[in-house]
């Protein structure tokens, strides 16, 4: 990427004696009063990291879990508002059962460790997917951790775990549709409003940054409305090895962008 600003060039500089790595960047570098709200990750590539190591897809996964850890602190202490992890997909059921049953332990593991750091810094869990299809076990443990961080007031930590846009688009449709058939709502009276109010993402502000690792460039189902005027980073970082300088040069390179809604 070219194009850095002299102003981040020389903060960039004074804070980090050596030049930040390609594609990455330092916490100085960044503007404090343009922290994008809410972003949104698509975190990709562990499989593909873990056999460019000769290890297990699973050891991929395990080791993206540090990331998750990693990316979420320091997301909250750059005044990130909300963070949106894509954990797991409505399609990811599709591969093979012991890497399926794997993941759903993920959670667990995740929450029975972190639980408590999470809590004392007042971090609310949210999850974003189709609870009704999780495995006992991983439902319990994800219903602990958003009960016990609901009244906290901090950095939203939302999970998409089994999560699927048109699904979830698709289930707005059918609760519009049954409150309409009871006579409780006119159709002449839907908004986009009351469209969001019905999906997964109710109460959240949109996405203002998509991450994306791995190189791949789709969305994959992932928050297709929510996303509608995002602002797109892509690296070919993979997910285990995303770092919070990978960070800092995606909300770099955001506050560089002139984001415009369709005006001038
Ligand atoms: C992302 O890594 C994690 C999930 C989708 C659950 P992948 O498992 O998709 O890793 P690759 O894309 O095969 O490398
Ligand atoms: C998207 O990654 C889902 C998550 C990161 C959880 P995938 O690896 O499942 O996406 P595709 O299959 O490459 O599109
Ligand atoms: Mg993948």
């Amino acid at each position: 990427m070219s194009g850095r600003s002299i102003g981040g060039w020389f903060r960039g500089r004074r804070a980090n004696a050596g030049a930040s790595e390609p594609g990455t960047a330092d916490e100085s570098e960044l503007a404090p009063d343009n922290i994008p709200r809410h972003v949104a990750v698509i975190m990709d590539g562990n499989g593909r990291w873990a056999k460019s190591r000769g290890l297990p897809r699973i050891a991929g996964h395990h080791n993206g879990m540090k990331a998750v850890k990693r990316i979420a602190k320091a997301a909250d202490r750059i005044g990130i508002q909300v963070l949106t992890l894509y954990a797991f997909s409505t399609e990811n059921w599709k591969r093979p059962k012991a890497e399926v049953e794997f993941l759903m332990k993920l959670p667990e593991e995740f929450l029975s460790i972190e639980l408590g750091e999470l809590i004392e810094n007042n971090v609310q869990v949210r999850m974003m997917g189709n609870m009704e299809g999780l495995p006992g076990h991983t439902l319990a443990a994800v219903r602990e951790a958003v009960r016990r961080t609901a009244d906290n007031t901090g950095m939203i930590l939302n999970f998409a775990l089994n999560y699927g846009s048109r699904m979830e688009m698709m289930e707005a449709v059918r609760l519009l549709a049954r409150d309409a058939a009871r006579g409780e709502l006119d159709p002449e009276s839907i908004t986009e409003e009351t469209f969001e109010s019905r999906l997964l993402s109710a109460g959240l502000p949109d996405p203002d940054l998509l991450i994306r690792t791995s190189g791949e460039l789709r969305l994959s189902n992932f928050m297709l409305w929510q996303l509608a005027y995002s602002e797109f980073w892509f690296t070919d970082v993979y997910w285990p090895e995303f770092t919070e300088q990978h960070l800092f040069a995606a909300v770099r390179e955001y506050q560089r962008r002139a984001r415009r809604y369709g005006g001038l």
